[in-house]
């Protein structure tokens, strides 16, 4: 494998309401990080996993994993941005393309992390998985007034894994100056291409108890 993964997972997971840090909430009785790395150490360009667990889960993390694959656990930080800076830090030489996984992203499939390495192998500097866009959009001025409809055609919902030539990820962490919520975003304002691959549905974020609800039918039988 020639592929290093970056999970951060040090979020609080205050969206998912009370019960700890989303990554070690339960899904089908497991954690979401366990089922989010058995996926990743699945694919089979993988080589390297790195974890950014919260700060006080560290231990616990490894623990945890230990069974699942061979992984690197780093503390994260108080920004989703940190945490993946932190990440990559640990990373050893070798592996020249690096993606990056949301733990919340729990049901993504090997196949994607596949698809995504695939298409930076083929020399894209930057990759991220999307679907397009199903609601109508519109933009709203701060009373709730509509100001007009956005094209929905154009607009993409966007996923992970992100991947990214080791040294393109690595520049625009290095730049980075306020945090944006993803890192493809870090890597545009960089003015370098960013490609879409199709995105899968079970990779969607698990943000909501709604969600997590979503995410239990979805388990494997
Ligand atoms: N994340 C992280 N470090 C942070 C914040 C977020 O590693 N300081 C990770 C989360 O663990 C998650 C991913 O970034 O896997 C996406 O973040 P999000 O879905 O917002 O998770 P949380 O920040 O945990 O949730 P919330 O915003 O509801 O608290
Ligand atoms: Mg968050």
């Amino acid at each position: 494998g020639d592929v290093a993964v970056l999970v951060p997972a040090a979020g609080a997971g205050v969206r998912l309401g009370p019960g700890g840090p989303k990554a070690l909430r339960l899904l089908g009785g497991e954690p979401l990080l366990v089922h989010a790395v058995r996926r990743v150490a699945a694919a089979p360009s993988v080589r390297t996993i790195v974890v950014a667990a919260p700060p006080s889960e560290v231990a616990a993390v490894r623990h945890l994993l230990a069974s699942v694959a061979a992984v690197t656990v780093v503390a994260g930080g108080a920004e989703r941005q940190e945490s993946v800076a932190l990440a990559l830090a640990a990373v050893p030489a070798g592996p020249e393309i690096i993606l990056v996984h949301d733990a919340a992203r729990a049901l993504a499939p090997p196949e994607l992390f596949e698809s995504v390495a695939a298409a930076v192998r083929a020399g894209r500097p930057a990759v991220i998985p999307v679907l397009p866009v199903v609601d109508t959009v519109k933009e709203v001025d701060a009373g709730g007034v509509v100001l007009g409809t956005v094209d929905r055609s154009a607009l993409r919902a966007v996923q992970t894994p992100q991947g990214f030539q080791r040294a393109v990820l690595a520049a625009a962490h290095a730049g980075a100056a306020g945090a944006l919520t993803d890192d493809a975003g870090l890597v545009e304002k960089q003015g370098i291409p960013v490609t879409c691959v199709d995105g899968h549905e079970h990779a969607l974020k698990i943000t909501r108890p709604f969600d997590l609800a979503v995410a239990t039918l979805l388990l494997p039988s």
